[in-house]
């Protein structure tokens, strides 16, 4: 089987954990390189957190490469009220070797795997886009060889982290419109679907028992915030990599989108013009519905498949 080649940029962020987990184990799937940005928690926390999974997951010959500490033009902004102060809270993971972080920006680490690549790379963003525009602005060589971003963020309704705006959009809204005007194919999985995208308490205890992964899971579920532990947990991360493995479990509309950035009531709000009323090309493909059911026996599949 030919594997499709990946890049994970993301913030971990127990959502990110899960993602991440899910793509280390998808034998359709060959994770090139892990790139952090500032998001979740700071820059030198998801990049230890990412470090910590690699290490826990035994998948450190992954190289790991920092990327942007602060958006292009915002203030920083965080979501440790949902991932808790270090970003995965919940779970002592064992310290990582720091010394494997590669010594080169994101960018540059991004740079090459890309034009090294025989076959296109498929780019998984799943934290806010600083690290994907700084990438588009500074090499746009690399555009050529990119089959797709595969993109977790934005709504085509309300927001989570503003009335009108999603976490990684609002983290960085400038980021967000240059990706959209990059002329690259996007797919996005918004939040709409992230919210359907659930685990449920009864999951959960069963993941508990499946495997090492499990159980340090169970534990990070127990603190995270996205969603209950009772109601159901929001796994949004984990769609973009479920779109890339089983893209029939989602309703799509391929459509215009842009990002506001001068809204004072609304930055950082992706419109999403399903009717046409912008009189402009389609740029994405978005994922308006996702059947929850077989998304939750997916994830549960895909997790019973890790170490
Ligand atoms: C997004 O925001 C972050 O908190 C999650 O990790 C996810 O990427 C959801 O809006
Ligand atoms: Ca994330």
């Amino acid at each position: 089987m030919i594997k499709r080649p990946i890049i994970i940029d993301t913030d971990p962020g127990i959502d990110d954990a899960v993602a991440i987990a899910v793509a280390l184990f998808s034998e359709e799937l060959d994770v090139k390189l892990i790139t952090t940005v500032s998001g979740n928690v700071s820059l030198d926390k998801v990049t230890y957190n990412a470090m910590c999974l690699l290490k826990y997951f035994g998948k450190e010959e992954i190289p790991v490469a920092a990327g942007a500490s602060k958006p292009l033009l915002r203030e920083v902004i965080d979501a440790s009220d949902i991932h808790g102060k270090t970003g995965m809270e919940g779970f002592d993971f064992d310290e990582p070797d720091m010394s494997k972080l590669l010594k080169e920006h994101a960018i540059d680490a991004m740079r090459k795997v890309i034009l090294e690549s025989n076959e296109k790379v498929t780019i998984v963003p799943i934290g806010p886009l600083t690290n994907i525009a700084l990438l588009i602005r500074t090499y746009p060589e690399v555009m050529e060889n990119i089959e797709e971003l595969v993109i977790m963020g934005g709504s085509t309704g309300r927001g989570n982290a503003g009335v009108m705006a999603e976490f990684n959009f609002y983290a960085d809204p400038e980021a967000a419109k240059i990706v959209m005007k990059s002329g690259l194919k996007i797919s996005i999985t918004p939040l709409d679907v992230g919210l359907k995208a659930l685990v449920l308490p009864e999951d959960s205890e069963q993941i508990k028992l499946m495997n090492k992964t499990g159980e340090m899971f169970y534990s990070l579920f127990k603190r995270y915030r996205g969603g209950s532990f009772s109601t159901g947990l929001k796994m949004y991360d984990s769609c973009a990599i479920a779109y890339l493995l089983k893209p029939e479990m989602f309703e799509t509309a391929f459509t215009f989108v842009d990002i506001e950035t001068k809204g004072e009531l609304t930055y950082g709000c992706s419109v999403v013009d399903l009717r046409g009323y912008l009189k402009e090309e389609p740029n994405a493909t978005v994922c308006i519905d996702v059947d929850a059911q077989m998304f939750r026996d997916w994830l549960m599949d895909r997790i019973r498949n890790c170490n």
